[in-house]
Formats: structure tokens, sequence, C-alpha cells
């Protein structure tokens, strides 16, 4: 047992209160310590380190809209529909909870996006933080299997329809395909049995995983220490220390970066509340039109597409057609080639090399594109975890890599904006061409890293964080 703090009778009684709660439950006020008032943060953070918190902020968001909704919602495929017609009209505040639930699911991406980029810009996933970049990743896929599953709750044309394509596309795998599809239904197509076991993952089993990566994002985080604008290590044995050997460059997480994140969380629900009370469907983008017509088995939409953050994925998918197979077989005979000509292996390995990629492109030209999409798809979200790996930079951030690297990463993001708003779009020959090439890019940024990450004299680095008290 840890032993009993001491207080003078002459304190305050606040004080005589904390201390009693102290010495029942230190653990408490250790991890107070810990991850908030004694955990050293550097002290050039800039606005790009508020998407974190508000990460956090719009997941209790979901969770407490999501309690009350469950409070009216009827998982039912008969109901669900005017049940969730029910809470917009008749539940007090209803129209509210609702509008807050629906927002909060593409605030959630466009948050967790910029989050993401952040950590690409200033090379945040590198040693020592690839778990903490990994943990993120697991978020990312967590976060994208709740948005899909809570999309076919409403019960309306795209939540059906929708459903129906994605979990069509577990069908293409060879084998196991059609078996899986099924078990994923529970029926031949999209019915009661789907939205039920949908209803049960999206309130409970994907929150649970969710909220466990989240904690241990953060123990990641708070084990190693957060990265910087400046990509500098404020914490290694070479970092400036005081005589207690706190970091010069750090300063407490609470009170200066709470009051830090307290303005960014004020603006961020100007803007939320913006769309909540003024344009919750925000164009058709963060709630479709075709979603206000009841669910109907008989009657496909005309063009059915997901909701904006699935579309450069979406894209992606749809960029793998039978001729694209060809450019990726053509890929895929060129990396062999340039690998065994110029790798320095030995023979033994090109020899591996060679047969690999006979048994690739000969899958490739046996199994259908609609597969391969699929592959494509789930491969450009898959990628992202072996991001520490693939950039072999010698400098961390941006500010100290060449300066062309910059052209590069606004290409990358210019490249997935084209493919997020091609993914709304309905198919045209043009718009295929363009995703083709679109999702070449998007691949050839990260499989080429390793290459023209080195490319380039970098920037002298400083010893100290740059700062200047504002
Ligand atoms: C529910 C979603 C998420 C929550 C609540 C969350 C929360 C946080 C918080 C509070 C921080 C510390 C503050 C900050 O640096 O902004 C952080 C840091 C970080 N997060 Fe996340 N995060 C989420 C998703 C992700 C995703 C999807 C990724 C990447 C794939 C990611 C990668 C990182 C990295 C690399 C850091 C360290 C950044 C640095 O030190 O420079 N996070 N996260």
């Amino acid at each position: 047992m840890a032993e009993f703090k001491e207080i003078s009778p002459n304190a305050s009684a606040g004080a005589k209160l904390t201390n009693w709660f102290e010495n029942r439950f230190p653990t408490a006020f250790d991890a107070y310590r810990v991850h908030m008032s004694e955990y050293y943060a550097p002290k050039n953070f800039n606005f790009w380190y508020i998407f974190g918190s508000l990460a956090l902020l719009v997941l209790v968001i979901q969770i407490v809209t999501g309690i009350f909704l469950v409070m009216h919602y009827k998982p039912d495929a008969a109901k669900a529909f005017e049940s969730v017609e029910y809470i917009m009209r008749d539940v007090p505040w209803g129209w509210l909870i609702r509008y807050m639930h629906s927002t909060g699911a593409s605030a959630f991406f466009v948050v967790v996006y910029l989050h993401m980029f952040r950590g690409l810009l200033y090379g945040s996933y590198r040693k020592p933080r690839e778990l903490v970049w990994i943990f993120g990743c697991a978020i990312f896929l967590a976060l994208m299997a709740e948005a899909f599953m809570g999309y076919l709750l409403p019960w309306g044309q795209m939540s059906y329809w929708g459903a129906q394509v994605i979990v069509n596309l577990f069908a293409a795998i060879p084998f196991v395909g059609p078996d899986l599809a099924l078990l994923i239904r529970g029926d031949y197509v999209v019915g009661d049995a789907t939205l039920n076991r949908f209803f049960s993952f999206h309130v409970i089993a994907v929150p649970l995983v969710l909220l466990g990566l989240v904690v241990a994002h953060l123990l990641a985080l708070h084990d190693v220490g957060s990265n910087n604008p400046d990509g500098i290590e404020i914490k290694g044995p070479k970092a400036p220390k005081d005589a207690k050997g706190k970091p010069l460059d750090g300063i407490p997480f609470h009170p200066y970066y709470t009051v830090h994140d307290i303005l960014g969380v004020c603006l961020f629900l100007m803007a939320f509340s913006a769309v909540v009370f003024f344009a919750p469907e925000a164009g058709g983008y963060f709630l479709e039109y075709n979603n206000f017509i009841p669910a109907d088995p008989l009657v496909t939409p005309a063009h059915i597409a997901p909701v904006w953050y699935f579309t450069p994925f979406y894209s992606m998918l749809r960029a793998i057609t039978t001729e694209m197979m060809y450019a990726l077989i053509a890929c895929v005979v060129l990396a062999a080639a340039f690998g065994v000509l110029k790798g320095r292996m030995p023979a033994i390995f090109k020899g591996v090399v060679v047969a690999a990629a006979a048994v690739g492109v000969a899958l490739m030209l046996a199994i259908d594109a609609k597969f391969w999409g699929v592959v494509v798809m789930g491969g450009a979200v898959i990628i992202l975890f072996f991001l520490p790996w693939l950039d072999c930079s010698p400098v961390k951030s941006i500010r100290y890599r060449p300066s062309w690297h910059k052209y590069v990463y606004a290409v990358f993001v210019v490249n997935f904006v084209i493919l997020a708003y091609l993914g709304v779009q309905p198919p045209s020959p043009i718009g295929e061409r363009v995703s083709q090439v679109g999702t070449l890019f998007y691949f050839g940024f990260f499989l080429l890293m390793p290459w023209w990450s080195r490319l380039g004299e970098p920037k002298p680095v400083p010893d100290r964080v740059t700062f200047a008290a504002h």
C-alpha cells in the first residue's frame, strides 16, 4: 500500500478533501501527474496539434449523442426508417441529437484526416513513435467500419444500396468470398438480419475497440513523448534539460496546452454548430438526399455513392478495370526487372523475385479485376501502416527536408481530393482515366518513398526547437 500523506489540521477544506481522496486513490493522482501536470510537451506546438484533442472531443460527442439516439431508435427493418423520423419530429430535441451525431461522423473524418496529415508533415510516425502511428492506423480502420455500419441504420435508400454494394465486394474474394458475404449479411440480400448485426457492432463492439485503441494510442504517445513541428526530440539523451532533469524545450501539458486546446475546441464548436444548425445535410455530402427515401430492395437508385470520407478509396476501387490490370501488370514486371537488374542481392533471391512476380502476374490475369479493385482499395489503407519504414529521409520534419518535398506533399493532397471528388460523381470515361492516374500516383507516393525521400540535400536541423513567444 502507498504511504499515507499527512496534511496539516489548518489546511483548507478543499485541500483536506483532496488529501482524503489521494490517500485512497493514489493511482488517479499519479495518472494526472504523469499525463497532465508533469507531462512535458514541446513548447513549439502549432495549430496542427489541436486535432488530436478535437478527435477526442468528437469521440465523446458521438458516444453521448449515440446513447440518446439508441433510446428511441428501433433496429428493425420494418421500423428503423420511421423511428429515425420519429426522433427528428416528435422526440424533444431529437433533431438536435440526430444532427449532432450525423454531423459528428463527418467532423470525425475531417479532424482525423487533418490529424493524420500533420503526422505526415512532421514525420511523427518515425522512430520512436511507430506504435503511436500503428495504433492510429488501426483507429482509422475501426472508424471506417463504425461509419459504414452506422450508415445502414437509418434504413434509407443509400443505407441499403451502399451496404449492398460494399458487402457484395467481399463476394469477389476467390473461394471464400460468397460465404463471407453471406456471413456478413446474415441473409442472401441485405435485410433485417444485416441491420441487427450492424446495429450490435455499431453501438457496442466497434466503439469498445475504438476506445481501447485510443487509450493505447495515448499511452504509447506519452511513453515516448510528443514530436513537434521541428521534428527534434526534446526528451532524448542529448536533449537539453534543467537541473531537475525536466526538458528545457518542454512545458507542462496542463495548464499550457489545456488552454491551447480549449481555444481549438471553441473554434471547432463554432464551425460544428454552424453546420448542425444551418446546413446539417451539407449539400448532400453529410446526409445524402436519397437517404430521405425509405429503403426499397426493388428500386435501385440511379447513382450509388458512398459518403464523402470513403470516396477517395471508392474511386480507387472503381479505377481497377480490366484495362487497368494491364497497367498494374506492367508495374509489377517493371518493379521485378528493376529489382533483379539493380538490386544487390544473391542470385537465389533474384530467382525468388522473378518467381514471385510470375505468380503475381498469373494471378492478376486469372482473377477478375473486381477482386483486384477490392485489394487496391484495402491496400490503400493498409499501406499507411508501413509508412514508418517507407520514409527514409535523414530528417523528420518537412521544415528541414529539401524544399521540393513540399510540392510532392501538395500534389499528394490535391490528388487525394480529386479522387474524393471523382468518387461522388457518376462513372464517366474521363473520370475513370483520371482516377486510374490518381490511384497510380497514390501508390507511387508510398511505394517509391524509400527512393524519393532520400533525394536532395536536407537543410541543417537546429539543436533546439524554434520558438518565438507570441
Ligand atoms: C479517434 C481518433 C484519434 C484520437 C482521439 C487521437 C488522439 C490523439 C491525441 C490526443 C494526440 C496528442 C495530441 C496531438 O498530437 O494532436 C495524438 C497524437 C498522435 N496521433 Fe492520434 N488520435 C486519433 C487518430 C489517429 C490516427 C488515425 C492517426 C494516424 C493514422 C494518428 C496518429 C497520431 C500520431 C503520429 C500522433 C503523435 C503526433 C506527434 O507527436 O507529432 N492518430 N492523437
